[in-house]
């Protein structure tokens, strides 16, 4: 296939950006500065690297972001900034989207790609994806809170939320694990016990975790990332 090929169909650069990065040497196959955008190249045995980050031929994108605070999980907003400005222009303009949301104040693993079956699926009560929170609660949080909160809360709007795992760390903090995803549900599920979150952040989603991944860096999810989001087997 054709390089230019190789990046535009997985929607990471357009023809004419491909050959902008070839003349600034960013594109390498082999270890090699590749020489023009129309070289053929072996998408599965050669490896392709654009600004040191090796390319899998892949048909979607999947991105891990570790969030920082203020940056809403939209892909666009008319006053805030969102988590795809965290992202390199060549990759924000091609339909990736937030897989789920974490609100402003909510640091942590956010996962962007442009696979909407996959994201549908991952964010689906159904499938129970464990999406795992670092906590800290303004005041102290009892055993019988933990239970009610474990249980499932029925919440000022009347839903009712579903059995979650709190694991303790001390009187005010611990991790707690969900399966679904409401609008500001930790905060909430807290709330409902009298008490405030002041300190969220999410540090896994599914077998997924944040790694070493610096507050506010990213990068392309490797291939047991992709099968764990995806469910599938060399989706590449
Ligand atoms: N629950 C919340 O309250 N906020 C988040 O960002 C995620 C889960």
């Amino acid at each position: 296939m054709r390089l230019d090929k190789f990046f535009s169909e997985m929607k990471i650069l357009s023809r004419s950006e491909c050959r902008d990065e070839i003349k600034k040497k960013t594109i390498t196959v082999n270890g090699e500065p590749a020489k023009s955008s129309d070289m053929k190249i072996d998408e599965t045995n050669d490896v392709v690297a654009l600004k040191g980050q090796v390319v899998k031929y892949s048909p979607y994108v999947y991105i891990l972001l570790n969030k920082p605070e203020g940056y809403v999980s939209a892909t666009e907003d008319k006053s805030e900034k969102t988590v795809l400005d965290l992202l390199p222009e060549n990759l924000t303009k091609f339909g990736l989207f937030p897989c789920g949301r974490l609100d402003k104040d909510t640091l942590g693993l956010v996962i962007l790609t442009n696979d909407g079956v996959s994201a549908h699926n991952a964010l689906s009560p159904k499938r129970h994806v464990e999406k795992k929170y670092l906590f800290t609660a303004a005041d102290e949080y009892g055993d019988d809170d933990k239970t009610a909160i474990e249980s499932g809360i029925t919440l000022a709007d009347g839903y009712t939320t579903k059995p979650c795992k709190i694991e303790r760390i001390d009187a005010h903090s611990g991790y707690i694990t969900l399966t679904e995803g409401k609008y500001h549900e930790i905060k909430r599920l807290f709330g409902a016990r009298k008490n405030k979150i002041v300190y969220l952040e999410r540090i896994s989603f599914g077998k997924i975790g944040l790694g070493n991944l610096e507050r506010g860096e990213w990068r392309f999810m490797t291939d047991e990332e992709k099968t764990a989001f995806t469910g599938k087997n060399g989706t590449n």
